[in-house]
């Protein structure tokens, strides 16, 4: 018998936990709606300690798919133990991604997840992002240790390895994004191509874009996902610095921190000119144009530091700005935020 009791929603998590404290609750069912005020809550048996309006009966009930947690429940894992288990992970293909910072036995940790995870066959435990050619610092925590593979997302297939080349799930809405908002015939440029994150989901689209990338191993995944994606005719993949780039471009794409001077969290105000991938980019740009520009900003500096230095850099080069959007992608890292501003420069 599937028995529940029914409660107020708002009362809903501490009756949970007097349930767990009692022994009753059961957790391989889903909580689900009574009606507009209750919830039911699955238990094993009808409590005695626990308040609640009245148990019923559950025809059908939902079975809730197992988590991390109660996993390593099962193994015998200790509360405090599984408190310092990741809480969040990415499946990147067919790779499992996640800082196991502070985990005990990432081993048995890398196992369950991989239980979790058919699709998947390897779990690196991931580092830093390191350098101007953004390599990654990984280490295979359980698995096969096949750190090569192909993601696929909104229907744009990515061959990397891991390994090798930085991916930022985090970064997945802003990817799609850039494939909605532009059109068959742009001409696009993508100073910062990496293996093709933004460049593929708008080539897909039919716009003409020049994906410019330094790191010969990002750029060798770059060409290989042209291919592996239709698009060859309308990408064209540059090796090199994309400050050397000479082109005409109706929107130019900036996905790098550093695109505007000074790291991320660099206090200090860019020397005048910077890094010269600002002017590079307005070099390029068609007036009229949008130019995209990420980076990575102390909370406290939005949006006034990146849009200060983008008004600067314009005014020096003789051109107006819009700002057209502001977009936060993700959290970089504790105070920090990576965001992306939408300008119109003429
Ligand atoms: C942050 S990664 C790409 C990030 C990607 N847009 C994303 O959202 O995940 C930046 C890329 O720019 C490349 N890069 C850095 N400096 C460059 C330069 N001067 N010219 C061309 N590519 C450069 C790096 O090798 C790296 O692959």
């Amino acid at each position: 018998m599937d028995l529940a009791v029914v409660v107020p929603k708002p009362d809903s998590e501490a009756r949970i936990a007097d349930l767990e404290a009692e022994g009753v609750y059961d957790d391989a069912r889903k909580v689900r709606e009574h009606d507009a005020e209750h919830v039911e809550l699955p238990v094993t048996e009808r409590p005695i300690e626990t308040g609640f309006e009245r148990v019923v009966e559950q025809e059908n009930p939902e079975l809730r798919a197992p988590g991390l947690d109660d996993l390593l429940r099962e193994r015998g894992w200790r509360e405090a133990e599984r408190d310092r288990a990741p809480s969040s992970w990415a499946v990147v293909g067919t790779v499992i991604l996640a800082d196991f910072t502070d985990c005990p036995r990432p081993g048995k940790v890398g196992d369950a997840l991989l239980d979790l995870h058919s699709e998947a066959d390897t779990v690196l435990a991931r580092g830093g992002i390191d350098g101007e050619h953004r390599e990654p610092d990984v280490s295979v925590v359980a698995g096969e240790g096949d750190t090569e593979t192909v993601h696929t997302e909104h229907g744009t297939k990515y061959a990397l390895d891991l390994s090798r080349v930085m991916f930022a799930p985090g970064n997945k809405a802003e990817r799609a994004h850039m494939g909605q908002i532009t059109s068959e015939g742009e001409r696009v440029l993508d100073m910062f191509a990496g293996i093709g994150y933004f460049a593929l989901p708008m080539a897909r689209t039919g716009a003409s874009v020049t994906a410019v990338e330094k790191n010969p191993e990002s750029f060798r995944y770059l060409a290989e996902n042209a291919q592996l994606n239709g698009v060859s005719e309308n990408l064209d993949c540059v090796l090199g610095d994309c400050r050397d780039v000479d082109s005409e471009a109706d929107r130019v794409v900036m996905g790098y921190y550093d695109a505007l001077g000074g790291g991320p969290v660099d206090e200090v105000e860019t020397s005048e000119g910077g890094p010269g991938y600002l002017d590079a980019a307005l070099d390029n740009l068609v007036s009229g144009g949008v130019l995209h520009v990420h980076s990575a900003v102390p909370e406290a500096e939005l949006w006034e530091r990146p849009e200060s230095r983008l008004r600067a850099g314009c005014e020096r080069a003789g051109r107006s700005v819009e700002i057209e959007a502001r977009r936060r992608v993700k959290s970089h890292s504790a105070g920090v935020e990576h965001v992306v501003l939408d300008a119109r420069i003429a």
